[in-house]
């Protein structure tokens, strides 16, 4: 018997696994009810009694060694283990979301506006955002001495001299340009929609900035009427606003058009009621319109007598305010995350 412990102790102390598996199956092997330990444990009871105090030390010294080994082997086998799956990477985990961005709420606007009018047959124009007089003012019948040329509006590139001259070179004010661009190289029919940033030399607000987006309309065919217009935008308002909204025409002036109108649709949040955003009114200013001026055809080689068209014009910061309820137009040029993410949804 004393050769059996020997030769398990050797055993014992050898032992040397890689993995847990291993380990139990030398538990198993000398431990388990089957085992080879447990077995001596067993042949101890018909020992005789002069040798008893003997082989009962040095079988439980064997039984302490081989419990302590197997769990000191345990344990480190586990950490080796888990030090190679933490080299690897954890491959069971969940992997982390990506993250997704959202569109700018002036690009949602944006493409909503051009949607409801390519329904009615509008296809997208566009033009740069450095221009000349002569397609920002000059062909659109500003009179020379007209305030909008004024360097208070307008930021000048280049400039002629101290009058106001066709070949000044400045940013664009407004979306109207591509208008004039349009007429010029297209014959009637003509149906564009013509997004774009325009450029304005004005004081950072809540409620104005130097950059903003315009999105203007132009429709130039036979026999185009006010009541035309009038039914577009309705129409516009209705897709944009929701079916219970309405509008109605204020007179206006701009030099390209006439006669000329300001839209107002009723407020959506008071329903027309009256409320702090309308002031009370229950109106909301949209956009401006009107059918366009015969000098303008003119300019551009079409023939007023022929042809008549309307054209309207608006801003994009302003109508994803008052769909979307922001009050400061400084958080669309801002790109604060938390701003943007509310409207992951709208995509
Ligand atoms: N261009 C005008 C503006 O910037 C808007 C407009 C466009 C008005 C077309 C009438 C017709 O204010």
């Amino acid at each position: 018997m004393i050769d059996k412990i020997n030769e398990l102790s050797r055993q014992v102390e050898a032992f040397a696994p890689k993995t847990t598996a291993e380990i139990e199956e030398f538990r198993i092997r000398l431990l388990g009810k089957k085992g080879e330990l447990t077995a001596l444990m067993e042949a101890f009871k018909g020992v005789a009694p002069e040798l008893k105090r003997e082989l009962g030390q040095k079988l439980n010294a064997l039984k302490t060694a081989a419990l302590n080994r197997i769990n000191a082997l345990r344990e480190e086998v586990g950490r080796a283990a888990e030090l190679q799956a933490a080299a690897a990477g954890d491959l069971t985990r969940p992997g982390s979301a990506e993250e997704l961005g959202s569109r700018h709420p002036i690009s949602l606007v944006k493409n909503q506006i051009v949607e409801v009018f390519a329904r009615l047959g509008y296809t997208v124009a566009e033009g740069p955002e450095i221009e000349d007089d002569r397609h920002v003012f000059t062909k659109l019948n500003f009179a020379p001495e007209h305030p909008a040329r004024d360097m208070q509006d307008t930021f000048f590139i280049e400039r002629r001299g101290e009058e106001p001259s066709a070949d000044d070179i400045l940013l664009r004010t407004h979306t109207s340009s591509i208008q004039v661009r349009t007429m010029e190289h297209r014959k009637p029919p003509i149906r564009v929609i013509c997004p774009g940033r325009v450029f304005r030399n004005e004081a950072i607000s809540y409620r104005a900035h130097c950059i903003f987006h315009q999105i203007e309309g132009l429709y130039i065919d036979e026999g185009v009427s006010f009541a035309d217009m009038k039914q577009s935008l309705l129409y516009f308002a209705k897709e944009i606003f929701g079916e219970q909204a309405r509008i109605r025409m204020r007179p206006s002036y701009f030099p390209f058009t006439e006669p000329s109108a300001e839209v107002d649709v009723s407020c959506n949040l008071c329903g027309g009621k009256g409320c702090a955003v309308c002031k009370g009114t229950g109106w909301l200013e949209i956009m401006g319109c009107g059918m366009v001026d015969p000098n303008v055809l003119k300019a551009s080689g079409i023939d007023p007598e022929k042809y008549s068209g309307f054209a309207f014009g608006m801003g994009i910061e302003r109508i994803a305010m008052l769909k979307y309820g922001v009050r400061d137009l400084r958080l669309y040029f801002e790109n604060d995350v938390r701003f943007l993410h509310q409207f992951d949804k709208a995509l």
